[in-house]
């Protein structure tokens, strides 16, 4: 199973859940608001492992092009894990 770093913490987690869903299993849950990747309430860094996720498509993609993240940002709804991988809030 990955293992998901948020915050100094490490969980073991199910491959292909997605981020927002996998810290809310944990009983950690990131604001958030669409689940679709275009609203930016759930911006997250990722600091280790940005190969193990899910490549950004659909609404994701258009909102990291458009609002000009840097390229370590993701929406946590729209990322799924498939791999160890480490992240922390963007602010
Ligand atoms: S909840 Fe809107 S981008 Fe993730």
């Amino acid at each position: 199973m990955p293992k998901l770093t948020y915050n100094n913490q490490t969980f073991e987690v199910a491959k292909g859940v997605t981020l927002l869903h996998a810290l809310a299993g944990q009983g950690i849950d990131l604001p958030h608001d669409c689940e679709q990747g275009y609203c930016g309430t759930d911006a997250i860094v990722v600091v280790k492992g940005q190969e193990n996720l899910s490549p950004a498509f659909g609404d994701e993609a258009d909102n990291l092009k458009y609002t000009r993240y840097p390229e370590n940002v993701r929406m946590a709804c729209s990322s799924r894990i498939f791999g160890d991988i480490e992240i922390t809030l963007y602010q």
